[in-house]
């Protein structure tokens, strides 16, 4: 079995997977999310404090199994250093006192296993990533070979929808919320222009700070915001949104096969996104992988299961070469 450990945001998880048929044995997680709601925003010295008060309660769950660990897997790059530090500790005494090997698994990685939760991987396949930290289409052809095919500018994709929700009073995180409010609104109300439309360059990249920056100008217009304005506004930026993800998305498969698409991270769980994907992968007679709801936002269920592939492949990292590291360009290539 493997122990896993992540916390590199705001949510403290826990996960054991059986290294044999990847089972997961158990795993829980406890957001944060009320302690940051009503600053808008993850405060970093605020999730480590509350890392290191949960972090210990969830491990306390698993003394059961303790005696049947073979490694500890633990998210260590990229993520809020103070909140990362407390789980590559904790994952550190463990290694001492159970005398196991240690496997330091890139967040960005485990987002891609939250897709094999319990089965077996699907390689190669182009994830989508989208998550409040990241936008990333990637072509992923196995654990250790994964192209960059384009990032964002600037804010991220749940960024964008935590910012607007910001500004709208939304509490965080916002990304629900919207999708929620859009339900009941006119999509067609606002005409939000899509982000780098004419963009001739060849590069693909994403860009949500003019989006957001028009949303503002056109909540600032109202004094008082009613609810079916409220609701509009969520439903306008929300297809802009998704519009501009589906267009760079397009782009990227014009001349290109796909068989495998995957949709991963927290602002997967959106259903309007899940949707049009659906109808581009239709397109492309490619098959759209989702994870399970639960799966979607940050989780030690896909760091145990990315860590499994790794204890597989013998990818260990000795105690004290396992550094924590707030970003992690270099996974690509
Ligand atoms: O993957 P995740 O849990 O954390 C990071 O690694 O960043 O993603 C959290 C992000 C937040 O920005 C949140 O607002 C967004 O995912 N999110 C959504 C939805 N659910 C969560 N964004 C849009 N629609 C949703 N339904
Ligand atoms: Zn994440």
């Amino acid at each position: 079995m493997i122990l896993s450990i992540e916390s590199s945001c705001d949510d403290s998880s826990i996960a054991i997977t059986r290294i044999n048929d990847k089972k997961l044995l158990f795993h829980k997680k406890i957001s944060q999310d009320s302690e940051h709601a009503q600053y808008g925003g993850v405060v970093p010295e605020l999730a480590a404090r509350l890392h290191a008060i949960t972090l210990p309660k969830i491990l306390e769950e698993t003394k059961p199994y303790f005696h049947e660990f073979k490694a500890i897997a633990v998210t260590n790059e990229p993520g809020l250093s103070v909140s990362l530090v407390e789980g590559v500790s904790m994952a550190k005494a463990l290694s001492v006192a159970l005398s196991l090997p240690l496997i330091g698994v890139n967040h960005l990685k485990g987002h891609i296993y939250s897709l094999f939760i319990e089965g077996e991987t699907t390689f190669p396949m182009d994830v989508l990533l989208v998550s409040g930290g990241h936008t990333q289409l990637l072509h992923v052809k196995n654990l250790d070979e994964i192209q960059l095919l384009a990032t964002t500018m600037d804010d991220s994709f749940g960024e964008s929808f935590d910012k607007v929700g910001k500004m709208l009073g939304l509490p965080y995180p916002a990304g629900p919320i919207i999708e929620a409010y859009a339900k009941k609104g006119d999509e067609k109300r606002f005409d939000f222009t899509i982000p780098l439309q004419g963009t001739s360059s060849s590069k693909l990249a994403f860009s949500y700070s003019g989006l957001k920056n028009q949303v503002r100008l056109c909540i600032e217009s109202y004094e008082n915001l009613d609810e079916q304005t409220l609701c509009d506004i969520c439903a306008s930026f929300q297809r802009i949104a998704v519009a501009h993800l589906m267009q760079k998305v397009k782009k990227a498969y014009k001349e290109r096969n796909v068989e495998h698409f995957g949709v991963v991270g927290g602002a997967s769980a959106n259903q309007y996104l899940r949707k049009h994907l659906e109808a581009f992968c239709a397109t492309k007679k490619a098959k759209l992988h989702t994870a399970k709801m639960e799966f979607c936002s940050d989780n030690a269920a896909m760091i145990g299961r990315c860590g499994v592939e790794m204890y597989e492949k013998g990818k260990f990292t000795a105690l004290e070469a396992l550094k924590v590291r707030s970003s992690s360009k270099d996974i690509f290539f």
